[in-house]
């Protein structure tokens, strides 16, 4: 039987660093997960309501949470809480951002094609549960910010028809704001985590199983893959863990984040200006303010189209977004196995339709951050929303148009350089009276990029590539 780990020390890895979004998400997991350990030991995950007393005197006096107590005494009192918490936080945004960035490159060079399409689905899954464990640890401290967010979720499900009251009831343990927090605890310090390493565990036995996936370049086939042994891209793994704990770290040290003392205790009745989710969050507060406060009732029941239109449509993209590898496949009819990575160019159609969704998702997260765009440059914020409401229909339709057309040019451009060189500006005269500008011959690697894009120039479009006489005779007086 063949193991994924057999014969481990004789393989290679490719080490481009567009590869490097997988193994830092897991570094910084590492680092959040040391972090999340020395927080719990300070931590009390209780609504039980005391008065600050703490070295912080503009809060003094002041009715909080026991959570919000414990988690001002770690950032004031406890010798480096504030360093861990802070740790804990950003490199929680490290692991969003590499893993949205993970799967931006899965898709952008068609890394989810078989036999990697369940490798796909694993990284979507990490993104999802990765959303699910920020969200319940920005709610532990039970702060102003904590308790926004949840006011928002509480209102999403309770206008979600038929089963948004239990689902609220469910989640707060009674009615809002309830005891959440005796549940996202245990949920956010053991359950969520374990998930995460049953998924990359999962994550990392697909991976090994098959050849890794490697951009196109000298040597590089579909059988033969170029790239270090197994035991210098260990060490260079070890090295990797290090600078992405040193950036935490540093990050941690020098640049403050979540500063709940600042925002005070929760108060479901009010919520601050500028206080809002997280920026990985933003995308559903976005589509919230987009959706026109338009109403039916159907069987005596009134059902708004202000929460349910933009639940329905995140979903969708999100929905979307898990299955692409399957549709594509299904469309395009290639069941293949592909062990070469595409170039975005080259897939215009693809890289069309990832631009769409990337503009969607940006329209959408510019939007959460309306009112505050609306101050900083004196407008008006229902103008402002109208304009994204604009946009965020034609949008992402002009992104895909746009961008494929950018692809076409940039592959013709990349079929004349492969074919005549680089310009050089060095424009000579001939014996025959013409004038002709002379290229300078690209470097092998260059090459190997840039004659996958002319093979797929031919193939996927009508238009010709200029011959190399055109091109001579261009400039010629
Ligand atoms: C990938 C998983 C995790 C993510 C994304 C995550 C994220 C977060 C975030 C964003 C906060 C708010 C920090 C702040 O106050 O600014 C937080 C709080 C907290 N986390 Fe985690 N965490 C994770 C795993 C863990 C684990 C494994 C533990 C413990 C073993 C833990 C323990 C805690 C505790 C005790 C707090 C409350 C203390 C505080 O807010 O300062 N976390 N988490």
């Amino acid at each position: 039987m063949h193991r994924p780990w057999s014969n481990l020390r004789a393989r290679v890895f490719p080490d481009h660093w567009s590869l490097l979004f997988g193994q830092i998400a897991f570094y910084s997991f590492v680092v959040i997960v040391l972090s999340g350990v020395v927080l719990t030991v300070y931590y009390e995950p209780s609504v039980d309501p005391v008065v600050y007393d703490g070295p912080y005197a503009p809060l003094h006096g002041v009715e909080m949470s026991r959570a919000l107590d414990s988690t001002m005494a770690i950032t004031f009192e406890v010798r480096g809480g504030l360093l861990i918490r802070q740790v804990h936080h950003w490199a929680t945004l490290i692991m969003v951002a590499a893993i949205t960035l993970h799967l931006l490159r899965l898709f952008f060079t068609a890394g989810f094609r078989r036999p990697r399409r369940l490798n796909w689905l694993v990284v979507f899954g990490l993104l999802i549960v990765m959303l699910a464990a920020s969200l319940t640890g920005t709610s532990l401290p039970d702060d102003m910010a904590s308790g926004t967010s949840l006011a928002v979720l509480d209102g999403v499900l309770q206008a979600t028809p038929l089963v948004g009251t239990a689902l609220s009831a469910l989640l707060f343990g009674g009615e809002f704001p309830g005891d959440v927090l005796s549940w996202f605890y245990p949920l956010h310090i053991v359950v969520l985590p374990a998930v995460l390493v049953g998924l990359f565990i999962v994550g990392a036995v697909l991976a090994l199983r098959h050849k890794p996936a490697q951009l196109a370049g000298p040597g590089r086939t579909e059988d033969n893959v170029v790239g270090r042994p197994a035991t210098v891209a260990a060490v260079k793994g070890v090295g990797l863990l290090g600078i992405v704990a040193g950036v935490a770290i540093l990050m941690g040290a020098t640049a403050t984040i979540n500063p709940v003392w600042l925002y005070g205790p929760a108060d479901p009745a009010n919520a601050s200006a500028g206080v809002g989710p997280a920026w990985y969050l933003a995308f559903l507060d976005g589509s919230l303010r987009l959706a026109p406060g338009w109403e039916f009732v159907w069987w005596g029941k009134t059902f708004s189209l202000a929460v349910l239109l933009p639940v329905t449509v995140c979903t969708l993209f999100l929905a979307l977004v898990a299955v692409h590898p399957f549709i594509e496949e299904r469309l395009t009819g290639d069941r293949r196995h592909h062990h070469l990575l595409e170039h975005p160019r080259n897939n215009p159609t693809r890289t069309g339709i990832g631009l769409a969704g990337v503009t969607f998702y940006g329209i959408l997260w510019a939007a959460a951050g309306a009112d505050t765009i609306a101050v900083l440059f004196h407008l008006s914020v229902n103008s402002l929303l109208h304009v994204f409401q604009v946009l965020v229909i034609l949008g992402p339709p002009a992104a895909l148009v746009i961008t494929r057309r950018i692809c076409f040019g940039l592959q013709e451009r990349d079929a004349r350089i492969a074919m005549l060189g680089v310009e050089t500006g060095r424009v000579v005269r001939r014996a025959d009276g013409g004038y002709v500008e002379q290229h300078r011959p690209v470097d092998v690697y260059r090459r190997w990029r840039l004659v996958g894009s002319a093979a797929e120039t031919r193939a996927s479009t009508t238009q010709t590539i200029p011959a190399t006489r055109d091109i001579e005779h261009e400039g010629a007086e």
